[in-house]
């Protein structure tokens, strides 16, 4: 198993290193596992000049999966686009193809406390928001500034989606309804667009549906996507799998995080059409907490569960860690984002050790 290591910014390097802990002792119980280690982000930047250096993505490529931390940070922010540690993660997502981006929100039953939202809303809640990573405005030319014919500056992004793109996200997201069945019972898909309004998403609606045909299984809806924002804090857990376009996704997949207590929470897996994959965390490099052993690891140490669910198809070991997670937050062990306040909270550091003696 050759996992490229990409720690990039802020916590990024702090949380990577818990979940390479897990990975350590999963080698200890006789699995393979080759690390090979590269800068990305402002990291990239900082070492090469670039958010994303030749020699990471070669090792990205090389690699079977990728473990990322995040990117980012005030340092950058005034760099232009192309430098910025954003571009870097965007950059590997596009190059190495990783269209389908699964973003599970789970919550565990020992956090119900820590949502925001009503424990009765939010118990039991286990959504899987699909979105489509590698197209629509994050990628659509032309962009730009221009001037005005009055002097004056106009900004432009292009909304782009083709019939194959759209087509090729619709039946990742049908076949995890339908492996979702097999426990949940239902396998419902719920498509989120703005149809009524942009073209895009007209023609997003019309493909989805399309493919919808050879899945009678699952129940497809469809959703304005300003109304999926109001029913995710509303009553979450009429959806299942929610299959959503490159810029709904990720503002929808920030709020459902929400639900489950903390976006320390919450891992993420981008699939090529292969099952090669890169896993993050859904959370940001959160700069202002860098350094100081207080972020949560747990989003980091979920998406090695995915890995060796996805890429690996180990479906016991991501089990295993899952499980881990579990009896670790039963135990009690809590870092600052989901401790109750003035309840006792543990570092990052010891976070990982936990889950570890747990596995
Ligand atoms: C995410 C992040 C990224 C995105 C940023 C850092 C480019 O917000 O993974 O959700 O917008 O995709
Ligand atoms: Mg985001």
């Amino acid at each position: 198993m050759k996992i490229a290591v990409l720690p990039g910014d802020g916590i990024g390097p702090e949380i990577v290193a818990q979940a390479v802990k897990v990975l350590q002792a999963l080698r200890h119980d006789g699995l393979k596992i080759e690390l090979e280690y590269g800068h990305i982000g402002g990291a990239g930047y900082d070492a090469e000049g670039d958010p994303l250096p030749l020699a990471t993505l070669k090792i990205a490529q090389q690699a079977d999966a990728i473990l990322l931390g995040a990117v980012g940070g005030y340092q950058y922010d005034k760099l232009a686009r192309p430098l910025r540690p954003e571009q870097g993660l965007l950059r590997i997502r596009k190059e190495l193809g990783l269209f389908a981006n699964l973003r599970p929100a789970i919550l565990y039953p020992e956090l119900a406390s820590s949502s925001t939202l009503r424990p009765e809303v939010v118990s039991g809640l286990d959504i899987m928001i699909l979105r489509e990573l590698t197209g629509d405005i994050y990628f659509g030319q032309p962009r730009g500034v221009r001037i005005l014919a009055n002097g004056e500056r106009q900004g432009f992004d292009t909304m782009l989606y083709s019939e194959s793109e759209i087509r090729r996200i619709a039946h990742v997201g049908f076949k995890i309804a339908m492996q979702r069945a097999k426990k949940n019972g239902q396998g419902k898909v719920c498509s989120v667009d703005k149809a009524n309004v942009l073209d895009t998403s007209m023609l997003w609606r019309e493909v989805i549906s399309e493919v919808a045909l050879g899945y009678p299984e699952v129940m497809l809806s469809h959703m304005y996507v300003d109304n999926a924002a109001m029913q995710l804090v509303r009553a979450p857990k009429q959806f299942d799998v929610i299959v959503t376009g490159n810029i709904f996704g990720d503002i929808l997949s920030d709020e459902a995080s929400m639900l489950t207590g903390s976006i320390g929470m919450l891992p993420s897996a981008s699939l090529d059409a292969n099952n090669k994959g890169l896993y993050e965390p859904c959370h940001g490099s959160a700069p202002d907490i860098a350094g100081k052993n207080i972020a949560n690891p747990l989003a980091t140490i979920l998406s090695v569960a995915m890995m060796m669910r996805h890429t690996f198809a180990l479906e016991d070991v991501a089990q295993r860690i899952e499980n881990a997670v579990r009896r670790t937050l039963q135990s009690g062990a809590r870092t600052a984002d989901i401790a109750e306040t003035g309840s006792e909270k543990i570092g990052t550091m010891e976070m990982g050790d936990a889950v570890v003696s747990a596995l």
